[in-house]
C-alpha cells in the first residue's frame, strides 16, 4: 500500500510517499481502508517534534513512521476476536495514540472505532474526533459555559476553534474569536460576535474581561490571562509552548485564588466515544463543519505546510482514495 512516511523530525519535506506492506489486523484489531483523514495541529507538532511533548513518541526520532490520527473509512478485514464490525462498515476514530492515518490502510484496535452515523459524510466524520473532543470539553464539560457569559477563544480560526465557537454560541454565550487576519471572516461566519487579529491586538491588554478563556495556543502568560478573567472566571489552556503549559500547571491554581478564578490546563478525553453530543449537533444541522481545503495522499506535505503556515480556516482534509 501507499503511505506517507517520515523517519526524522523536520519540515514537511521529510515526508515521503512510499510503498509499505499492508498491515494485518491482530486479534482485537480492524483493518480500515482509509477514505479521509483530517489534519490537526498535533500532526504538525508530531512532524516537527515541537513543542517538546510532541516527542513523547520518540525523543530523538519518531518511533512511529506514519502520522495521521483523525480517520474515516471502511472496514476491510477484522481480527479473530474483533466482533463489533464487519467488512464494508463505515467507521471513524481518533488514533492519536497509534497514528498511521496517512496511508491507504491502517490497523486500529476495535474499541477505538465507532460507526459513522447515518447521513454524515466520511469527510465530515474525519474532521470531528480531535477538534470535536477539544471543543466539547473546553466549552461544555470543563468550560461549563452559561447563557449570557462572555467567552474568548484564542486560536479560534483553526479546527477546534471552528467547533468551539459554534457550541459556545449554541449555549447562548457572547463569543470573541482571536486568530490571524486571514481567519477573521471565517470566525465571524461561524457566529463569533467579536474577532481580534492577534498580530495587531493583545487580547490580554484590552482591559476586557471574560468568564471563560479557552486557549488553544497558550500564547500569553497565565498572569496576563488572569487579568482578563471576570471574578470566578476560568482559563483553560489546551496546547502551546511547554514552558507556558508547565507554568500554568504549577502556578495557575495559586494565582487564581484571589478573585476565585480557575486557571489550568484542559485535559481532553480524546476518542470518538466522547464526542456523542457534537455528533448529534452536526446531524441536527446545528453545528457545521467547514472544510477549507482537500488534498490527495500524495500531497500530505503541502497540506501540512498549508496548516503550519497558518492559512487553514477550519479543517484541512486528505482524501486518500
Ligand atoms: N489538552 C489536550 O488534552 C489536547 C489534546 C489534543 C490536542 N491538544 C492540542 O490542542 C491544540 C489544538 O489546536 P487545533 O487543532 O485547533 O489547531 P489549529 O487548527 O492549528 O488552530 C490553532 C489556531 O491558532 C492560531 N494561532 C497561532 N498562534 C496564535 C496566537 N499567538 N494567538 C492566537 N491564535 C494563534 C493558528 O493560526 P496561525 O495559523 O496564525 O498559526 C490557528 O488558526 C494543539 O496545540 C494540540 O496539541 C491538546
Amino acid at each position: 500500500m501507499k503511505a506517507v512516511v517520515y523517519t526524522r523530525y523536520g519540515p514537511p519535506s521529510v515526508l515521503q510517499l512510499t510503498d509499505v506492506p499492508t498491515p494485518v489486523p491482530r486479534d482485537h484489531e480492524v483493518l480500515v481502508k482509509v477514505h479521509a483523514v483530517s489534519l490537526n495541529l498535533s500532526d504538525w507538532e508530531g512532524l516537527r517534534g515541537k513543542p517538546a511533548y510532541a516527542r513523547l513518541g520518540g525523543l530523538f526520532r519518531p518511533r512511529g513512521h506514519v502520522l495521521g490520527s483523525d480517520i474515516a473509512g471502511r472496514v476491510e478485514a477484522v481480527g479473530r476476536d474483533a466482533v463489533r464490525f464487519k467488512a464494508g462498515d463505515a467507521v471513524f476514530a481518533d488514533i492519536l495514540s497509534y497514528k498511521g492515518g496517512f496511508a491507504e490502510y491502517v490497523c486500529v484496535p476495535e474499541r477505538v472505532l465507532a460507526p459513522i452515523p447515518d447521513g454524515m459524510t466520511l469527510e465530515d466524520a474525519a474532521c470531528l474526533p480531535q477538534a470535536g473532543a477539544i471543543a466539547l470539553s473546553g466549552i461544555e464539560e470543563k468550560g461549563q459555559v452559561q447563557p449570557g457569559q462572555k467567552v474568548l477563544i484564542n486560536g479560534a480560526g483553526g479546527g477546534s476553534g471552528m467547533y468551539a465557537i459554534q457550541i459556545a454560541k449554541l449555549r447562548g454565550a457572547e463569543v470573541t474569536g482571536v486568530d490571524n487576519a486571514e481567519k477573521l471572516e471565517s470566525m465571524r461566519s461561524l457566529g463569533a460576535d467579536h474577532v481580534l487579529d492577534y498580530r495587531k491586538v493583545d487580547f490580554a491588554g484590552t482591559g476586557l474581561r471574560y468568564d471563560l478563556i479557552l486557549d488553544l495556543v497558550a500564547s500569553r502568560s497565565p498572569f496576563a490571562c488572569r487579568r482578563s478573567l471576570t471574578h470566578g472566571g476560568r482559563y483553560l489552556a489546551v496546547g502551546g509552548p511547554v514552558r507556558t503549559i508547565l507554568q500554568i500547571l504549577l502556578i495557575g491554581p495559586l494565582i487564581g485564588i484571589s478573585g476565585r478564578k480557575k486557571i489550568g490546563v484542559l485535559g481532553v478525553r480524546l476518542g470518538v466515544h466522547n464526542i456523542a453530543h457534537i455528533v448529534e449537533l452536526c446531524q441536527a444541522g446545528k453545528v457545521a463543519t467547514n472544510i477549507d481545503r482537500r488534498f490527495a495522499l500524495s500531497q500530505v506535505s503541502e497540506a501540512l505546510q498549508y496548516l503550519g503556515e497558518g492559512h487553514a480556516k477550519g479543517k484541512v482534509v486528505i482524501l486518500v482514495d
